[in-house]
Order: structure tokens, then sequence, then C-alpha cells
């Protein structure tokens, strides 16, 4: 019940720059900051993708920062991923062995909430990087943003993968028209996850009608010919995930599961001993503040953890 007042509460936080200022200036802040984020620079998410790919894991990583406001801010976030880019082709050679390494992007950080030509813009951002990560061996998925976002960036997947088919994109369960939009994507790669906004009742499932629409959903790609990336900690969806696969004639290396860097880390190397694909999606740089505030709502424990460390600060 707490949760349920909490949660809204954190993901309203995590869109107002009130609170950002506020949060970010309590200095125990950073140290639970440290547990979901893999550093600040690309040398940081360099060697943090070494050390997931030693233990048999994929990653894919993403340079934080979304909602940018002016074309300049945009453009800075293609530098970040074209230097990333640039230090992966190194090393993405002996992981590309059995699957590539692969960048995650928001649509939002590329300039897509721009005034007038937000969408434009941040197609061709995408086209930049697609053809940088093609370039350096690696896959691109296209993040799924609140759901005001959600026919723009289809749309601009869409277009992009003509020219790309290999691009991914991510569902999020919660919405009401994912089901459909599983049935129309399940021959390409998928990235199925619950959701992490603050979405109205009128567009989203809420409670535990978004774990029955996930499993319709996850139904819906195992069948699919594409490939699907199960984003989940949730024990109950990866059982789904793992029924529905082996139902679908699938076998562990036909569909891929995926954890967010710092969560269920033992569960992640156990999916691996068990011949399981498990890629982690690992963040970086210094526009935290907004995927933390995510993170803090999906889980009450954190939270705690977050408000013992500032009363004590
Ligand atoms: P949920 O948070 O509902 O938890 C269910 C159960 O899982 C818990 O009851 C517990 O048993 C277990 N569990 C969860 N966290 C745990 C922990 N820390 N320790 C132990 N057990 C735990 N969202 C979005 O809107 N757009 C996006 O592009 C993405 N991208 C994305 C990529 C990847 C790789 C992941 C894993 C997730 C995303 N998400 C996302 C976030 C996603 O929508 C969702 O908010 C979170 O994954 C939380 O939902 P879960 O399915 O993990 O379970």
């Amino acid at each position: 019940p707490l949760a349920g007042v909490l949660r809204p509460a954190l993901l309203a936080a995590a869109r107002s720059p009130k609170a950002e200022r506020a949060i970010t200036r309590v200095p125990a802040t950073k140290s639970l900051v440290d547990r979901f984020v893999a550093g600040t620079s690309t040398p940081d998410a360099v060697a943090a993708t070494r050390d997931v790919l030693s233990t048999g894991r994929f990653v894919t990583i993403d340079h934080l920062g979304e909602d940018v406001t002016d074309a300049q801010q945009a453009t800075a976030n293609v530098e970040h991923y074209l230097d990333l880019l640039d230090a992966l082709s190194a090393i993405s050679d002996a992981a590309a062995v059995t699957r590539p390494t692969e960048i995650s992007l928001k649509l939002s950080a590329l300039g897509q909430s721009l005034p007038r030509d937000g969408h434009k813009v941040a197609l061709e951002n995408a086209r930049t990087l697609c053809t940088a990560a093609e370039a350096a061996g690696a896959w691109v998925t296209v993040d799924a943003e609140d759901h005001t976002t959600t026919d723009s960036t289809l749309s601009i997947v869409a277009e992009l993968r003509e020219d790309f088919p290999s691009l991914g994109t991510v569902l999020q369960a919660y919405l009401k028209r994912t089901e459909a939009d599983c049935a129309e994507l399940s021959w390409s790669r998928i990235r199925l996850c619950k959701g992490a906004y603050r979405e109205p009742a009128s567009v989203a499932h809420q409670g535990a009608a978004v774990d029955e629409a996930y499993v319709r959903c996850l139904r819906v790609l195992m069948n699919g010919t594409g490939y699907p990336m199960v984003a989940t900690h949730d024990p109950a969806m990866i059982a789904a995930a793992t029924r529905l696969a082996l139902a679908a004639g699938r076998t562990t290396r036909d569909f891929e599961f995926q954890m967010l860097h710092g969560i269920r880390d033992a569960e992640q190397r156990t999916l691996v001993a068990d011949n399981h694909r498990l890629r982690v999606y690992l963040p970086y740089g210094d526009q935290w503040y907004g995927y933390f505030m995510r993170r803090l709502a999906e889980r009450p424990a954190n939270l705690a953890f977050f408000l013992r460390a500032v009363a004590g600060s």
C-alpha cells in the first residue's frame, strides 16, 4: 500500500527539475547511485563491459540522458555514443563470436522531444549511430519511454529497419496497445519489459494485470520468428519465458534474458550456468537522475536504503 503512494510520487519526482536539484545535492545519494550506474566516462563503461563479458554474460550499454531540450545536447549525446562505439570495436570482436555487444538508445536523448522537428532530428541522429554501430560490429536497441512517444519511436524504428534490419526495440507490456505491437513486430528483435513510467489507466494496465499482459506478449513473441529479449528480474516472468520458449520449439540460443546492472547479480549468474543467454543493461554517464529515480520507484527496499542513507548524511 505504501508503495502504491510512493511509486507515483517518485515517478513524478523523476520528471521534476526541482526534485532533481534537491536529490542530487544529498551526499549519500552518490553511493546508492553507484550500485546502479557503471561510472561516468567511456573508459568506465568499457571496463565494466569487459567485466561482464568475462563472466559469460552479454552487455547492452546505455549512455544516460533523456528529454534533451536543445539540438546541441542531442549532438553531444551522439558524440558520447560515437566515442563509446569506437572504444567497443576493440573488444567486440571476441564477444561477437556468439552475440554482439549492444548499445541502447533513448530517442528523447537524441532530440525526439524538440518542439519543431524533434522526430526528424532523432531519426537522423539514430541513423548516424546505427551506421557507426554496424561498422563497429555492435547491435542497437531503441529503449521505450513514456506512452506519448511510442508512435514516434516505432515509426523511427520502422524507417531505420529498412537499412538496419537487426535494429531492436523495446515494447512495454503495461501498455494496452503492446499485444498488438508484439503481433506486428514478432519477426524482429524485441526487448519485452513491464514498463517503468507513470502511465494513466486509460492507456496502461495497472497492478497484477501487467504481469498477465507480460505473459500474453511473451507468448506472441516466442511464437514469432524474431529474437525475443526477456527483460525482467521477476522469477514468475522468467519461468513463463522458459516454458513458452520450450513450447514454441525454441532452444536457449533462440532468445535471451536481460537484467539491469546491479540487480539480482546472483540470479544473472545462475541463468548463465543453466545455459541461458543473459544480457546486462549497463548505464553510465552523469545524467543518472531519471534512471535512478525509476529504479527507486520499482523497489521499496531500494527506497528504504536510500532514506536511511539520507537520514544518516
Ligand atoms: P518487478 O519490479 O515487477 O519485480 C517483480 C519481482 O521480481 C519482485 O517481486 C521480486 O521477486 C523480483 N525482483 C525485482 N527486483 C529485484 C531485486 N532487486 N532483487 C531481488 N528480486 C527482485 N522500462 C521501460 O519503460 N523502457 C525501457 O526501455 C526499459 N528497458 C529495460 C531494459 C532491461 C534490460 C530491463 C531489465 C528493464 C528495462 N526497463 C525498461 C524497466 C522495466 O520496465 C521494469 O520497470 C523493471 O525491469 C522492473 O520490472 P521487473 O520485470 O524487473 O519486475
